[in-house]
């Protein structure tokens, strides 16, 4: 009996016992856990604190963004996809007027310039402001903004700009040019004073008549020089045909060489429409020919040819027998008073540039010494013509 007691007691013992280690191990478990559930708390709150951080700093960055937007000089308008103003700040309000939320670009373009947009780089509005366009795609979501500059006063005072340096240069070039002008006056002067004696025989007058009047011509394309070079960009222009300008020049360059018994060839692959002034074009291929000639008086051959380049603008080129030129001349010589001649101004070649520049066009120079010269003008046609072929060899003399 008492040998069972003692069994059932060490029984219960060690019941008592795995169920202490069992509690034991439970209630560490459920510390742990405890401490965990307060870890992750911890971190929760963390997170959702730098969350909320987060969130006031964007929302203060689009705040300032807005400022700033507001704040900005230029006009900016931002479209969506379908070209629609979706957003605007004060400035594009204040130059474009309203309308403009919801209203398509192309509309409100024509409301403020008075032509269809062409995505030309700058515009005059009606109001008569003059605006630089910059429009650039939205890179994360379809449609594009649109940053409109006032540059009125930027152009003008480049306009002031330009017109003083041309002054200040004329100023330079005033006693030049009398020093230049004073010999033909005086070699003028003394051959018209001789034309008044009555013993003169008549081929001499006639001989004196034509030196007075190659004296005069002389001083008369000194002056025309000066003019076109002050005058800077501000040309009347004409539309005129490619074939009919060709044949004045050819005219004009004919007449201009017959003196020198020199050899003038036209090639015209050329077709379309400039908008141009003749007198200035006229001029510069009369320089040109005219700096040929000074280069090679005797056994001049000139060559214009007129033909299309690859962008179809008009591309003439004159060609030349001469000499040449070394690169350290090359170098200068549509520089303004630049010459290697002590009869020359140095003014011819400037006159050139600013002729082709005042078309949008181009000038360009390819010479080696022994190897003759060639001047290239590039001008832009009003259209793309068919280009037709036909070749024209006429002398001057
Ligand atoms: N076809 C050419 N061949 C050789 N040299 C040239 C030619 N064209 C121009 N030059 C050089 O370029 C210089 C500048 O030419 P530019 O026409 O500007 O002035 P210029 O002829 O000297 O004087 P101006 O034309 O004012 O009477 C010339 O002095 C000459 O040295
Ligand atoms: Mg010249």
């Amino acid at each position: 009996m008492n040998l069972a007691t003692d069994g059932r007691t060490r029984q219960l013992q060690d019941a008592f016992q795995a169920f202490n280690r069992l509690s034991e191990q439970l209630e560490g478990s459920y510390r742990e856990l405890e401490q965990r559930v307060q870890r992750l708390n911890e971190e929760l709150a963390a997170a959702r604190s730098e969350r909320l951080r987060q969130l006031a700093e964007k929302e203060r960055l689009a705040e300032r963004l807005q400022k700033l937007l507001s704040a900005l000089p230029a006009a900016v308008v931002v479209l969506d996809g379908k070209d629609c103003i979706q957003e605007c700040n004060p400035a594009a309000l204040a130059l474009l007027g309203e309308p403009l939320l919801g209203r398509p670009w192309s509309e409100v373009h024509l409301r403020a310039v008075g032509v269809a947009s062409s995505g030309a780089p700058e515009v005059v509005l009606k109001n008569g402001r003059v605006v630089s366009v910059t429009r650039r795609p939205l890179e994360s979501e379809p449609g594009s903004i649109v940053v409109l500059q006032d540059v009125t006063e930027v152009r003008a005072m480049q306009d002031t700009i330009h017109r003083n340096q041309r002054l200040s240069a004329m100023g330079e070039m005033a006693a030049g040019m009398a020093h230049q002008i004073r010999t033909p006056l005086a070699t003028a002067l003394l051959y018209v004073s001789q034309l008044g004696r009555s013993d003169l025989r008549a081929d001499d007058r006639r001989r004196f008549a034509d030196k007075v009047l190659a004296r005069l011509r002389h001083m008369e394309s000194q002056v025309n020089d000066m003019l076109s070079f002050a005058k800077g960009g501000r040309f009347g222009m004409e539309v005129l045909s490619v074939k009919e300008f060709l044949d004045e020049a050819r005219a004009s360059l004919e007449t201009q060489l017959r003196p020198l018994q020199a050899n003038f060839v036209l090639e015209n692959i050329a077709d379309g429409r400039l908008t141009a002034n003749k007198e200035a074009l006229l001029g510069v291929l009369g320089n040109l020919a005219d700096n040929a000639a000074n280069a090679r008086p005797q056994g001049l051959h000139l060559t214009l040819r007129a033909e299309l380049d690859a962008d179809a603008h008009l591309l003439l080129r004159v060609c030349d027998n001469g000499p040449g030129m070394a690169s350290e001349t090359l170098e200068r010589i549509f520089d303004p008073f630049f010459t290697t001649r002590s009869e020359g101004t140095g003014l011819g070649l400037a006159v050139v540039q600013a002729v082709i520049q005042a078309h949008n066009g181009q000038v360009g120079v390819h010479s080696r010494p022994g190897k003759g010269t060639e001047f290239t003008i590039t001008l832009p046609l009003r259209e793309a013509p068919a280009a037709c072929h036909e070749t024209e060899y006429r002398r001057a003399s």
